[in-house]
């Protein structure tokens, strides 16, 4: 009988294992270790102790998914592959005065390990409720223990009364916010974003920030890289040691580009950005830009991908890049394909991301695995 019973428990054990992915799937439905589809939306990944984390908007059924009515998923993997449900790590609140009340926006979580302080924070883009996309400010929530609960600390608009250290051709002084107003009302700007002065308009309750990435430098210094002027220009702006406020150093980039779903990776000293344009839940080309030094200047590289639907950056919107550990010249490209009528649904676009001749390149594969990129 016992032997009976173990041979049932290794059948078992040997079932369960070979139902374990061990290759990426671009776009097709991902389940977690439940069995359910992996909901962390607009992610980021985070390599603590030899565990991935995924951080991500958890969406539910419908339109009314895109707003939060949860939190923020947390995932664990060794492999990348399969995903260990960890829970919501950041909750939505039920008291309707909380910033991050039911029904608020919150969209691109990013958690980053700060080694000083010992204390994993969450930075992420958020829109109070009843305020459509106008708030225009990052959340900042902390924890001790990587998957969380996370406690939410508030929220910020960046460096107020603090000029970026590039700014040199522009008028200084802040427009009247009035006047700015009645000509280029919110959203609808499409000029030249140094002649009508955002930033001067911003100058005094500090500068909008809405897609956003948080990027640590081997050094230690992290970075607050956001769509800002009313998304018609990146802002990157240096955090505090603790990582949770602002040192007032930032510079503006792309100046009047319109980019949204910053995301960042370092290789041999240079910086390389990946970014989109600015056309909501719908799909455009990605851009690429790399730089000496995080602030700038970046020159532009085009789109990184390449081959059929690459126009629309095979119908997705970045959101991460990934250094593979122990993998030489070896990047993994995240993006969102949005699913804004029953935003649950959306799915992930993971592929890799090689430099060629310090280009970046990303190509549509339909299924792939971590054995195409080098060992170290
Ligand atoms: C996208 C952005 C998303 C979300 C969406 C709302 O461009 O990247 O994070 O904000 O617009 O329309």
């Amino acid at each position: 009988m016992k032997n009976i019973l173990i041979a049932f428990l290794v059948l078992c054990a040997l079932n369960a294992h070979c139902q374990r992915a061990a290759s990426f799937k671009p776009g097709q439905l991902w389940l977690d270790n439940n069995g359910v589809h992996i909901n962390a939306h607009g992610g980021g990944l985070l390599n603590y102790k030899n565990t991935y984390y995924w951080f991500g908007e958890h969406k539910i059924e419908g339109k009314k998914g895109n707003t939060a009515q949860v939190g923020v998923h947390c995932y664990s993997s060794k492999d990348l592959y399969n995903w260990k449900d960890e829970g919501i790590s950041l909750k939505v609140d039920d008291d309707p005065k909380s910033e991050i009340t039911k029904g608020c926006i919150l969209e691109r979580p990013k958690v980053v390990y700060n080694k000083k302080t010992r204390q994993f924070v969450m930075w992420f883009h958020l829109e109070r409720l009843g305020y459509g996309y106008g708030y225009a400010s990052s959340g900042i929530a902390v924890s001790d223990k990587v998957t969380g609960p996370y406690r939410y600390l508030k929220s910020v608009r960046p460096n107020q009364e603090q000029w970026p250290i590039n700014v040199k051709d522009i008028n200084k002084n802040p427009v009247d916010p009035k006047v700015l107003e009645t000509k280029y009302p919110g959203d609808n700007l499409f000029g030249d974003a140094d002649s009508v002065n955002i930033l001067g308009r911003d100058f005094k309750k500090g500068q909008m920030a809405r897609d956003m990435t948080i990027f640590v430098d081997s050094d230690g210094k992290a970075y607050h890289i956001f769509s800002s002027e009313e998304n018609s220009t990146i802002h990157i702006s240096e955090l505090s040691e603790d990582y949770l406020s602002y040192t007032g150093k930032y510079a503006r980039a792309f100046v009047g580009r319109f980019m949204e779903a910053p995301a960042v990776f370092k290789k041999d000293s240079k910086y390389y950005f990946i970014g989109s344009g600015c056309t909501s839940w719908n799909p455009n080309a990605a851009r690429s830009a790399v730089a000496d030094n995080i602030f700038g200047p970046w020159t532009e590289m085009g789109n990184p991908c390449i081959g059929p639907d690459s126009a629309l950056t095979f119908h997705s919107q970045s959101t991460y890049i990934l250094p593979i550990a122990g993998k030489e010249n070896s990047f993994i490209f995240m993006a969102d394909r949005w699913v804004p009528e029953n935003a649950i649904d959306g799915r992930y676009i993971w592929l890799p991301l090689k430099l060629e001749d310090n280009r970046i390149v990303i190509k549509w594969l339909d299924e792939w695995d971590l054995s195409s990129f080098k060992k170290k």
